[in-house]
Order: C-alpha cells, then structure tokens, then sequence
C-alpha cells in the first residue's frame, strides 16, 4: 500500500455491531496510525454517536455511494455476508483495501484469506481489493498447525470444537443472558443455549455437515496452501460467553521424539502461549483467554492410536484473535508494506 508517508484513511462497516466495536477497541489499542475514519452500519443505526480514539463519531448509513470520494485507504467490513457481498466491491472499487470478517469472499480464488502468523505474504496478492478475514474457529487453529505442517507434515486433522455464544454476535450473547435468567429465549439458535450444548454452528448441507464444520475444513487447506492434509471437524456452540476452545488431533507424516519437542516448537511461534502443566491444573481456559489477543495451547499429548500423532487443546477469544484483532493484524501488515 502505497500511503507516500500520510496515515492512511479508514472505514469500519459494521461499527454498531460485536466485531465492529471490538474493531474501534483493538484499533486504539494498537494505536493504528490514521487520518480519518467513517464509521457505518445499517440505517437502523445511522446518526447513532459511538466513541473511538477519543472522539464521538456519527455512525452513517451505508449505501452504494458511502464510499466515493473519501479516499479511504482500508476499510474493516464486519456486516454479513450479504453486506460484503454487495459493498466490499464498491469500496474496492472506489480505492480501499477491504479486509472482510464475513464468509462471503473466503474461497474465492482471488480473494487471500490470511492469518498473519501463518502465511501473511498472501495479503499483498489480493486482485479484487478484498482480503478475508478466516473463520474464528479456523484463525485460531492454524497458528499452532502451522509449526507442525512444517515440521513433521500433516497427514490428518480432526477438529472438536467448543464454540462461545459470541460468535453469534450479540443475538447470541442475549440468548444465553436470558437462559441464566429463566427465559428460554431463542433468538440466534433453534434450542435453549444455557444448559445445552448444540451440535449444530451455521446451517446443515446435504453431506451431513455443517456450513461452520466445513468452513474449518475448506479454509485450512487453502490457508495452509495444502489440500492434501485430510481434515474434519464436528463444531458445537456451548454456554460459554466468549473464546471458543478447541480439540485438535494431529497425525503427522514424520516421526517426533517427544512431548516436550512440541511444547518448545509452540513456545517458539510468536502470539501462540504454552499453558501445559496438567499436575496443577494448568491448562488453556476460555475465560483466562478472553479479551487477549493470543493462542494458546496446552494438554499436549501423543496419540497412541497411531504411529505418529498428538492431540492438544486450543484456545482464543473469537471475536478478537477469532476477528477484530487478526483483521487488524492485517491491516498492520498493509501499511508497513
Ligand atoms: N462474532 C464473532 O465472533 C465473529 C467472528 C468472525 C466473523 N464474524 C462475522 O462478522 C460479521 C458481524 O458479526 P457480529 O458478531 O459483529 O454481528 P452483530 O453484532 O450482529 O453486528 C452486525 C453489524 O452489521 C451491521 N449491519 C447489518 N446489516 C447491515 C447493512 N445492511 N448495512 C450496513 N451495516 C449492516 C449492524 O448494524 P446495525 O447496528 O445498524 O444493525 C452491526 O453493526 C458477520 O459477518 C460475522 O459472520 C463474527
């Protein structure tokens, strides 16, 4: 991105929403440099006040022509699919780099999807102006897969996953504050979701999977830049509020000594943190990983169903390294090009 020294302008779409507002926080966390910035949503919002980077900004309305003039240099879409689909060409169109949270441009073939530990050159090969933003259970995945990929190989991959109700954004969050009230409130799910565990995330396809489960499926191949590695997933939302744990069970192609051979691999990758010590009760937990940006990682272990394999447990806060905070990662990446 060629800014000739200036801050660059930027646009959240989305701004009123979970991930939107986690933007405008992990924005000014990181202190990400910018001259101006638009903040839009849907007209429901329009001439709302919303504060960011210690000013009060009006939430405009987005529509075909939001973008046109502004010379908005990168602009952070977390409004849907449907939303992206139709303006992240636009903005695009009209200059921006759209980093985009939906699953709307994810497996385009023109289109990087990107996690900036893993494989952040695909960022600067992004044809359509768009780079996507991968799926949170998937993002926080492949930080700990890809040391091992380039390691030992991967022959396999099994994903069990224990997903936070805030990756429904705040329809979701609702239904589970009502279930702790008393009220059987079905908004974002088809069940109760306190007291409950739903084998179900997104909707069902003819295979038998879910749109979620095969996201996880698709997304790592293309991430990893492997589609050989076999990979399958079964995703369940749980009564967590946020960060989404997860089981990974890896088979590897090459043999590995020990354990410890893997924990001092994961020690070694940059914004993926080791929480291993079973003895006292150490371990990653959703509500020690929440509003962090990190991965983490612990109850490694060898698989002994097989020759050569282990099995760990994963956790990250889903709207933050699982959204927010990796698209901003990639804004970051954008800018010191
Ligand atoms: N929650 C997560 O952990 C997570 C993780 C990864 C990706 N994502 C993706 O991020 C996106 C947003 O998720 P969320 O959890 O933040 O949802 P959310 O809390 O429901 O927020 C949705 C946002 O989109 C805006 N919006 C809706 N329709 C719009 C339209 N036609 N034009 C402009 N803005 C519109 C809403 O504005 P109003 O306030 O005006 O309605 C709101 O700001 C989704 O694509 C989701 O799949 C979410």
């Amino acid at each position: 991105m060629n800014l000739n020294g200036r801050k660059p302008n930027i646009a959240i779409v989305g701004a009123t929403g979970l991930v939107g507002g986690t933007f405008r926080k992990v924005l000014e966390e990181r202190n990400f440099p910018f001259e101006k910035a638009y903040l839009f949503a849907s007209a429901k919002s329009a001439g709302s006040t919303v504060e960011f980077a210690g000013k009060e900004y009006i939430i405009e309305e987005l529509t075909e022509t939001s973008f046109d003039g502004k010379e908005i240099d990168i602009a952070l879409f977390s409004a849907g699919g449907g939303t992206s689909e139709k303006f992240a060409p636009l903005a695009a169109a009209a200059g921006a780099i759209v980093v985009d949270n939906s699953s709307q441009w994810r497996m385009d073939p023109d289109v990087p999807l990107v996690v900036p530990e893993v494989n952040p050159e695909d960022a600067f090969r992004a044809p359509k102006g768009i780079i996507a933003n991968p799926n949170c259970s998937t993002i926080q995945a492949m930080v700990p897969l890809k040391p091992l990929l380039d390691t030992y190989g991967i022959k396999r991959v099994i994903y069990s996953t224990y997903q936070a109700v805030a990756g429904s954004g705040i329809k979701g969050i609702r239904d589970l504050e009502e279930g702790i009230q008393g009220n059987d409130i079905c908004v974002a799910y088809p069940h109760p979701i306190f007291g409950n565990c739903l084998p179900h995330i997104d909707s069902f396809l003819e295979n038998g999977y879910t749109k979620e489960e095969m996201k996880m499926v698709n997304e790592t191949h293309k991430i990893l830049h492997n589609d050989k590695i076999g990979v399958t997933a079964t995703t369940v939302r749980v009564p967590v509020f946020t960060a989404h744990s997860e089981s990974i069970n890896v088979e590897f192609e090459k043999p590995f000594d020990s354990v410890d051979e893997i924990r001092a691999l994961f020690a070694a990758v940059p914004g993926l943190i080791v929480q291993d010590d079973p003895a006292n009760n150490v371990y990653p937990l959703a509500r020690d990983a929440s509003e962090t940006d990190e991965v983490y990682v612990g109850r490694i272990r060898r698989d002994f169903s097989i020759e050569s394999g282990i099995n760990f447990w994963c956790v990250a806060d889903n709207v933050r390294k699982g959204a927010a905070s990796n698209a901003v990662q990639i804004a970051e990446l954008l800018i010191r090009q």
